[in-house]
Formats: C-alpha cells, sequence, structure tokens
C-alpha cells in the first residue's frame, strides 16, 4: 500500500551501463520496486545530441511521452519524428530503436508495465532485434491508420472542466477536471494507461483508492496530496505514487490551472475501479 511524493530535485540522471545498446542515454529512475511499486515503473530518460538506442524489444510494455527536444523512432514498420507532447507505446515483443540526430538533447517521461523483472535486471530481459536506427522520420502531423502506436497531444484536446468519467468510474466525486486519454488498449497497451489530466484552480478530487497502481508527474501548479494520513505539497517537477488500496485526495492550491500525466497499472477493471469510502459509509 505504498503512497508518496518524490521531489523533482531527487531524480538523478545516470548513463546506461551498455554503451553500445544505448549511446549517450542517461536514465533517471522515479518509482519502481524500492518505492513500493509492483506492477509499473517510471522514469525520465534523456537521449544526447547523435545518441542512439539499438534495435531491441522485450517482456514488457513501455510508453512514453517526449517533454523537450527531437528524436526518431523506428517502430512497427514506420520511423516517427517526436516532437514535445508526442507519445505512444511500444508493445510487448516489438521491435523499435531510438536516435537523435538534432543538436539538443531530447527528454521523455518513461513508463514500464508490467514491471520489469529483477533481480537480473530489466536489460537482461532484452533482446537485439534485426532493426537499423532511424536516419530520418515522419512528423505526426498527420496518422493514418498504419500509425498504431503513437500520437500527439495539445492543449484544445483537453475537454472542458467536468465531472469525470473514464473507464472504471463516471461520477460527481471528482469534479472540474479535463482528461483526455493517451494510451489504453485502444493505442496497444494491455497492462498499462498513460494520460494527461488537468484540474482547474481550486479544484478538490475527493479521497479514493484503487485495486491498481497510479502514478502523476506534475507538469503545471501544485497540490497538496492527502496520501494515507498524510499531507504533502507537490509542485511542478514532482511525482506523486499512490499504490494499490492506498487512499488519496487533493486540494489545487495554485491560481493557474494544474496538470500533470497520469499511469495506472494494471489496467483498470471495466466498473469499480474508484472506490470512494465516503460513499461507502453512506
Ligand atoms: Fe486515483
Amino acid at each position: 500500500m505504498a503512497a508518496g511524493v518524490f521531489k523533482g530535485s531527487s531524480f538523478v540522471f545516470t548513463r546506461h551501463p551498455n554503451s553500445e545498446l544505448a549511446a549517450g542515454l542517461s536514465v533517471a529512475p522515479m518509482a519502481g520496486l524500492d518505492e513500493g511499486l509492483i506492477h509499473c515503473e517510471v522514469a525520465l530518460a534523456e537521449l544526447e545530441p547523435g545518441g542512439h538506442v539499438a534495435g531491441h524489444y522485450h517482456p514488457f510494455e513501455e510508453s512514453f511521452y517526449v517533454l523537450s527536444g527531437l528524436v526518431l523512432l523506428s517502430i512497427d514498420g514506420h520511423s516517427y519524428r517526436l516532437e514535445e507532447n508526442d507519445f505512444g507505446v511500444v508493445p510487448m515483443a516489438t521491435a523499435h530503436a531510438w536516435h537523435n540526430v538534432g543538436n539538443e538533447p531530447v527528454r521523455w517521461f518513461r513508463m514500464r508495465s508490467p514491471q520489469p523483472r529483477l533481480p537480473a535486471g530489466p536489460e537482461a530481459s532484452y533482446r537485439p532485434a534485426d532493426l537499423a536506427v532511424p536516419e530520418a522520420g515522419r512528423d505526426l502531423e498527420t496518422l493514418t491508420p498504419e500509425d498504431r502506436f503513437v500520437g500527439r497531444f495539445a492543449d484544445q484536446h483537453l475537454p472542458s472542466p467536468g465531472p469525470l468519467s473514464i473507464r472504471g468510474y463516471r461520477g460527481g466525486n471528482v469534479r472540474n477536471i479535463s482528461l483526455w486519454m493517451l494510451i489504453d488498449d485502444l493505442l496497444g497497451a494491455i497492462h498499462h494507461t498513460m494520460f494527461i489530466v488537468e484540474f482547474t484552480p481550486g479544484a478538490s478530487p475527493g479521497d479514493h483508492y484503487h485495486p491498481f497502481e497510479e502514478a502523476y508527474y506534475f507538469l503545471t501548479g501544485s497540490a497538496i496530496a492527502r496520501l494515507d494520513s498524510e499531507e504533502i505539497a507537490v509542485e511542478a517537477g514532482d511525482l506523486i505514487v499512490a499504490g494499490t488500496n492506498a487512499l488519496h485526495g487533493y486540494q489545487m492550491t495554485a491560481d493557474v490551472p494544474t496538470r500533470w500525466i497520469e499511469v495506472q497499472a494494471p489496467a483498470p477493471p471495466p466498473s469499480g475501479a474508484f472506490i470512494f469510502p465516503q460513499d461507502w459509509d453512506q
């Protein structure tokens, strides 16, 4: 029943140990097994100019959201040129390769689920794929039905604030929320979801818990997080973890909208996904 806040200043990048597989890749782990998660892990990844990750595949899903910079991704017979706010999922056993051909480092938020199996380490489960590192890629401005695993988020996608409507829950316990699903089974993820959440200033989603894990990476704004019996201030750059059955609720404290990237694993059931003790008390 893990729950906690991890400050942005505590995320430290270290160079990937295998410089042949991953040249110029650094990863800052944010939360995983040591932080009480058992179904997923989240991290920041940074690839320096000229850096690449050679073609490989693995027995877990990996989803990403580009935070800054440009990067080429080869997957599923396509090569893409990804920029800020582009996202996607690498399904299990799907060959992919990354390449930064720009002049700036590229940084992305990374989610992996099921959690890569330790103690051998996730890289022990990598398998090399016969897939070249991409040298060029197509912009995501126009997507075709063949582009199955990637997408681009834009502010205008967010609906007007209202009550929460998401797989597994629809109702008034969470109000003044705008939610845009990025990654779920429609995009090829079976084990997890990833979406953008934005709350209006002053919004206060009620305390609840889940039969799955959640993590949120704050992009804008701030909040007081109620995590089990603790209250903790959270701001942009911080990560919240709410493990299975951990009671959590929030009070937004910024005078601007508070936005985060949220992930859930395992993927929520079709109903009974959000449990509000206040409803059951009544
Ligand atoms: Fe939640």
